[in-house]
């Protein structure tokens, strides 16, 4: 529906943020990023939240950004990859929007990611074993959190924008019906 939020979710690397701000302009929607947010709340970056308060502080700030962007109508959000560790973020999300994860293949990820070395805490020690046991782990927060999932391994930003669009359309006909 025409006022209803769109939100992605899915792991660090996988292209949330470009495809967010594609997404916001193709749609005529607004851009909101909840790690943005947390930063606004806290007053300094992600890496000193984690290095000064520690993680769960994090996640505190994290759940009242998300409850803060999923009560704003008509925006993408874009969401930190651990947003679905708690469920109650997952609850404020769905009241509002249609959650889109994306996903990529590891190795792809990895690459993306060694890019902007130092960004993410939790991913300080950047080999792929480490990788790749994060992500078995996050698996099943994520696809019990999504209502469609896409695949942006082999896809350009703006093929993803485009599956994005689809889905979405296709789910705002359905709960119109
Ligand atoms: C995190 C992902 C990061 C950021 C923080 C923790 C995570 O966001 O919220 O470093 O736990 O996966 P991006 O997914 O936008 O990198």
């Amino acid at each position: 529906m025409k006022e209803d939020n769109v939100a992605l979710i899915g792991f660090m690397g996988v292209g949330k943020t470009s495809v967010a701000l594609q997404l916001s302009k193709r749609l005529g929607k607004g851009y909101i990023s909840t790690d943005n947010l947390v930063v606004k709340k806290a007053g300094k970056p992600i890496s000193r939240i984690f290095e000064e308060d520690g993680e769960i502080r994090f996640r505190e700030l994290e759940i009242e950004a998300v409850k803060e962007a999923a009560s704003m109508r008509n925006m993408v959000i874009d969401c930190g990859g651990g947003v679905v560790l708690n469920w109650i973020n997952v609850e404020y999300l769905k009241r509002s929007s249609t959650i889109i994860l994306l996903k990529a293949r590891p190795e792809i990820i990895l690459k993306r990611i060694s890019k902007c070395k130092g960004v993410r805490p939790l991913l300080k020690d950047l080999r792929l074993e480490n990788l790749v046991r994060l992500l078995k782990f996050r698996e099943p927060f994520y696809e019990r959190a999504a209502d469609y999932a896409i695949d942006s391994s082999n896809l350009s930003i703006g093929k993803v924008v485009d599956e994005v669009i689809k889905l979405y359309e296709s789910s705002s006909y359905e709960k119109q019906r």
